[in-house]
């Protein structure tokens, strides 16, 4: 059975980062649908278009990484009611240089989380729009997370039973959506 590759940028460049360990949680959830791999974006300069020729090493390979996923998880943060700054440098360089864009034709999805009373709400809606400019389809849908410190176990599985639902629904809607843009791959999956 092939599975897809999903590449996971999480939004964060924090060691204990709240949004990884959900992105974890989320890859556990989703079984056997796809081979999840974490793609890094704390190593990447900041964006300057005098060092596009040639593309630092860090970006090389992230670009590489994105265009081998199938679709890509984005599990971010807010930070001052927007995406942080760390994930709309990778997404710029991702773009880049002009006519070299990584971005076209993923599927995507969003998710993330915070303890703010209305979660990471605003930074999705920001980053929704953001990654559909890129020409990524983007699932449509909201999932916003209050986090709480017993949201997750040591194991980074989710504790609520309900939680755990929501969740386990959200990342097998992502890959049914995925699948009709990768239309091969999910009959080898069906299969
Ligand atoms: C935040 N935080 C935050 N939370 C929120 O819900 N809305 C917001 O606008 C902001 N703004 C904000 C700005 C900056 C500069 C920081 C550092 C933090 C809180 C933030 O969501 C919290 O630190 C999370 O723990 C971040 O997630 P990670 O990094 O643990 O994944």
């Amino acid at each position: 059975m092939t599975k897809f590759k999903l590449g996971v940028i999480v939004g964060s460049n924090r060691k204990e980062s709240i949004n990884r360990k959900l992105a974890q949680a989320l890859i556990k959830l989703g079984g056997p649908a796809f081979d999840a791999k974490f793609i890094q974006i704390d190593d990447l300069p900041m964006y300057n278009q005098d060092k596009e020729q040639p593309l630092p090493a860090p970006v090389a390979r992230f670009k590489s990484e994105v265009e081998a996923s199938d679709a890509l998880l984005f599990v971010t943060p807010e930070h001052n009611r927007s995406l942080p700054a760390v994930l709309k440098n990778a997404i710029d360089w991702g773009g880049r240089p002009y006519g070299k864009t990584s971005w076209p034709g993923k599927p995507a999805a969003i998710t993330g989380t915070s303890g703010g009373a209305i979660s990471s709400a605003v930074a999705q809606q920001h980053l929704k729009v953001v990654l559909a400019n890129q020409g990524m389809h983007v699932m449509g849908g909201e999932a916003y997370l209050l986090f709480k410190p017993e949201l997750l176990n040591a194991e980074n599985d989710v504790t609520d039973e309900n939680v755990r639902k929501f969740l386990k629904t959200f990342i097998d809607q992502f890959s049914a959506f995925a699948s009709k843009f990768a239309p091969q791959k999910a009959t080898a999956a069906a299969a």
